[in-house]
Parts: structure tokens; sequence; C-alpha cells
């Protein structure tokens, strides 16, 4: 039996019926991004369950977020620090940045979210100038042409035992897309050969299917300080 996406998608929304419960919250959040018409693409429900889950398995304390849109995965990761714990997170979009404000007020998280505003690759600078980090999980998902950018200036911001996670690595597949001219395949593909050849870290791609169809995570374990 496979009926491709229809099935990924009933699959997904029964386990996460089962597993994840009903929060008002979150929501919310999603009701509040659709009605500011930003793009539906954040992570879905059971992955942004397994990246609160990944940081809790990691006691993360520090959290990096590069590409914030409405902040429904900042609310799944924010949720699983522990009290003194604190995350940053990265928007280019001042408009997808207002709603993720109002979001992560109703989530009662701005005490323990910033939230900063602009190019990533000015915002990532920033961060290191002013002695923020390290952070013990990033992660990137963000334009996806600067990811490898994003995963150099995430070791930079990194100690050995921190866990990058970067989204959106297989695209349908068209990670393997060798005459793709795409700008996205294109950072991803850098990307992955950068991941492998980089000596600091250790890392893995995990396809997925579900909901947001046929993509996939690649973690990488920083095994070196900065
Ligand atoms: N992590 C979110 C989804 C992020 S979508 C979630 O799962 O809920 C990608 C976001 O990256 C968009 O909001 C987009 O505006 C932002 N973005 C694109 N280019 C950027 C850049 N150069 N710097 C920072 N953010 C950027
Ligand atoms: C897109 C971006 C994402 O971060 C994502 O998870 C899915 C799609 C996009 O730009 O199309
Ligand atoms: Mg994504």
């Amino acid at each position: 039996m496979n009926r491709g996406q229809k099935q990924w998608t009933a699959v997904d929304h029964y386990v996460s019926e089962e597993l994840i419960p009903p929060d008002p919250v979150l929501d919310a959040a999603l009701d509040a991004s659709v009605a500011a018409g930003l793009p539906p693409i954040q992570v879905s429900p059971s992955q942004g369950k397994l990246l609160q889950l990944l940081a809790q398995v990691h006691h993360a304390h520090t959290i990096l977020e590069v590409g914030t849109l409405g902040g429904y995965s900042t609310i799944w990761l924010a949720r699983s620090l522990p009290r003194g714990g604190g995350l940053v997170t990265l928007e280019v979009s001042p408009q997808h940045a207002q709603v993720a404000r109002d979001n992560l007020a109703r989530a009662h998280l701005l005490k323990v979210v910033e939230l900063r505003v602009g190019p990533a690759l000015e915002t990532l600078p920033q961060l290191q100038a002013e002695g923020k980090g390290p952070f013990d999980l990033v992660f990137i998902d963000a334009d996806k042409a600067n990811t490898p950018d994003y995963f150099l200036w995430a070791l930079k911001l990194t100690r050995r035992g921190s866990l990058i996670i970067v989204d959106n690595v297989v695209r349908k597949g068209e990670l393997i897309a060798t005459d793709s001219s795409d700008p996205s395949i294109l950072g991803m593909r850098r990307f992955i050969h950068l991941l492998g050849s980089e000596p600091r870290v250790t890392a893995t791609v995990i396809q997925t299917v579900g909901s947001k169809g046929y993509d996939g995570f690649a973690l990488a374990l920083v095994m070196r300080d900065p």
C-alpha cells in the first residue's frame, strides 16, 4: 500500500493526534500566521515536537534559530528550555517578525526569546561581535541558498558537543539533481558537501515524509570548539 502524499499526510495527522495534545497557543500561532498571509512553510507539529525532543535530549540551555517566520518552530524549541535558558531567533522580514512577536507573547515566551530582525548574514556576525554563545543547539531554516554560510556561522557560535539541525535538505529528492540551477538546491548540495568535508562535525541526513511532503533534516554534532 503506497498512496504517496495522501498517505503521508494521513499518517502524520494520525500520529500527531495520538501523540501531541491540543495546544491553543500553537493553534493560535498558526491561525495568526495564516491571517497575516505568511507562507505556510513552518515545520509540521510532529517535526516541531522532534525539534523539541532533540533539544530536551541534548539539555540545550541556549538555542539559536535562523529563520523565524511566525515563530512556530521557535515556540516548540523555546518550550524545551530549562529555567535560565534562552533562544535567539533571526528573521529578515519585519512583517514575519511582528507576527512572531505576537505569537511569542501569547506563548509567554518573550522573556526567553530574543528576536533579531535583519539579514542573518548581518545579524550572525553581530552576535559573534557581542560575544553571544556558544549555543548548545542551532536550527537553520531560512533562505536555502545561504545555508552553507549559516552553517559556517553556526560553527563559530557553537562548542564541542553542540547540535546543528538544518531543515529542508532533501526537497522532494531534488538534492541529487546534479543539473539543477535552482539556487536553493545548489545551496543544499553545497551544504551537504561541506558537511562531509568539515572535520569539525560528524553528521547525517534523515529523509522525512509527512504533511510537508518529502524532505529531510541534516543533523551535525560539533566535535571541536571554535
Ligand atoms: N523556522 C520556521 C520557518 C522559517 S521559513 C518554522 O518552522 O516555523 C524561512 C524564514 O526565513 C522566512 O520567514 C524568511 O523571511 C526568513 N529568511 C529568508 N531569508 C532570510 C535571511 N537572509 N535572513 C534571515 N531570515 C531570512
Ligand atoms: C520552504 C521553506 C521552508 O523552510 C520549508 O520548511 C518549506 C518550504 C520554501 O521556501 O518553499
Ligand atoms: Mg523549513
